[in-house]
């Protein structure tokens, strides 16, 4: 039985036909071959569920693992499937040019999404003067993931006032689902500026400067005044820290790198610092280093060996993802996850590249920074190996030296192909 409040769903699970059911599983079909069958599972608390099926095997699930997996005699299992509710959100630009390739991977992978199109951005916005609906965010809110591609209109552009689809649809869905770690991962590839860096950007995805602290004052006349602060609370960057510190205490290097202002920005500079000294006593075995941002950005192209794990707010970590991803080889291979962390919602999983409307349209994007953005998506949701995978299937495209000329499809094919 489901513990009290807990969401249902089901796992659509294929076993051979001599398995026998016990009661915790629902048969809904039987073929020569194959027994299909529904496991109930439930979508939080910590608790592991096992069905055993005469036949010699048994299938488990853990709900924090999100894995379905067989145990006991292995031949006897022939695959089991988990289906997971996607919200897509193509958007602008040369985003649902290159989501359509990460979907074609995924699907390659063997993966089955159950995929709900959301028609928001500039278009939408055009037309109907809506950028997120309240009923829409609400419907977000029950999918298990959220696969972005962009939003936003071309720079310069009037039509849509700036910030109107950025702030009102972008932070706000990384706002109100809580996604307070934006993870930026960057890999280098063959013949970039640095081919060999490996690090990990944790970016403060909720507070400073973009919380909309600010406004302005005699708007319009030769006194007026705009202000913009920047937000910055004990909750907010410690719960941020520890996300960075749990990770760089996974990774083999243990270090961790905060990057800020603190010779200026003195207020929230100190408020970092003494937060990431205090959680930095509970990981003894991560070292700990700290540098400007400024200087961070000279490092990043002249010595970016030195970098395993970074934590920053969310200005500086915008800024210097952007640089990240051209010395990693090109904007193009750059994803990242917006995660809420205590999975009391959905994730959201987008490259870090925008609408790019300079090519949209051309077939000149490259959809590996989105493909790589859906293999965290399937990582997140528990599909570790199918992850894996994918990230693989990536690189190895990758070490082929592809043509340069390639289109964003036949990238999509060619990664694709692999898996
Ligand atoms: P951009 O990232 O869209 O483009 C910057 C440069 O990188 C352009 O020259 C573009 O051609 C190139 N580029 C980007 N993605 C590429 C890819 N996959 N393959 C090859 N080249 C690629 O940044 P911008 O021009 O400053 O912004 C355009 C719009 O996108 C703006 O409205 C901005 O607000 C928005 N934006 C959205 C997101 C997002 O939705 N996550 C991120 C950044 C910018
Ligand atoms: C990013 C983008 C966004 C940001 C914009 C579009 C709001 O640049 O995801 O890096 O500044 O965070
Ligand atoms: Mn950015």
């Amino acid at each position: 039985m489901a513990p009290p409040g807990v969401r249902r769903r089901w796992i659509d699970c294929i076993a051979p036909a001599e398995g026998h059911w016990t009661p915790d599983v629902e048969p809904y079909g039987v073929s020569p071959t194959r027994n299909y069958f529904r496991l109930a599972t439930h979508r939080s608390g910590v608790w592991l569920l096992a069905v055993h099926l005469v036949g010699g095997f048994s299938i488990s699930y853990s709900s924090t693992g999100r894995q379905c997996l067989g145990t006991g005699n292995r031949e006897g299992l022939d695959r089991s499937v988990t289906t997971y509710k996607v919200g897509l959100i193509g958007g602008d630009g040369i985003g649902p040019e290159v989501v359509a390739e990460a979907l074609k991977v995924v699907e390659a992978a063997g993966l089955s999404l159950t995929i709900t199109e959301y028609d928001l951005g500039a278009d939408r916005y055009l037309r109907t003067g809506e950028v997120l609906p309240d009923s829409v965010l609400e419907e977000l809110r029950g999918q298990d993931a959220i696969l972005l591609g962009a939003v936003g209109p071309p720079v310069g552009s009037t039509d849509v006032p700036p910030g109107t689809l950025e702030r009102g649809l972008l932070l706000r869905l990384r706002f109100d689902l809580d996604l307070y770690v934006n993870l930026r991962p960057f890999t280098g590839v063959p013949n970039a500026l640095a081919p060999d860096c490996d690090f990990v950007v944790i970016r403060e995805n909720t507070e400073g400067t973009y919380a909309g602290e600010g406004g302005f004052l005699r708007k319009g006349t030769p006194f007026e005044v705009a202000t913009q602060g920047s937000v910055n609370t004990r909750h907010g960057v410690e719960r941020c820290a520890r996300f960075a510190f749990e990770l760089a205490a996974k990774r083999p290097r243990h270090r961790l790198t905060l990057v800020h202002k603190t010779n200026v920005l003195t207020f929230a500079g100190d408020l970092w610092n003494r937060t990431v000294n205090e959680v930095a006593s509970d990981y003894p075995d991560v070292s700990r280093d700290y540098n400007h941002v400024d200087a961070t950005c000279i490092y990043l192209v002249e010595n970016p060996g030195r970098y395993d794990v970074i934590v920053t707010d969310n200005l500086f970590g915008d800024i210097i993802t952007d640089l990240a991803g051209a010395i990693a080889g090109g904007i193009g291979y750059a994803a990242s996850a917006n995660l809420n962390p205590a999975r009391t919602g959905p994730s959201l999983f987008e490259p870090v590249h925008g609408a790019a409307h300079d090519i949209a349209g051309t077939g000149k994007a490259n959809p590996a920074a989105a493909i790589r953005s859906a293999a965290l998506m399937l990582d997140h949701l528990g599909e570790v190996a199918a992850a894996e995978r994918v990230t693989k299937a990536v690189q190895e495209f990758i070490a082929s030296t592809p043509d340069p000329q390639l289109s964003t499809a036949a990238i999509g094919d060619a990664i694709a192909e692999r898996l």
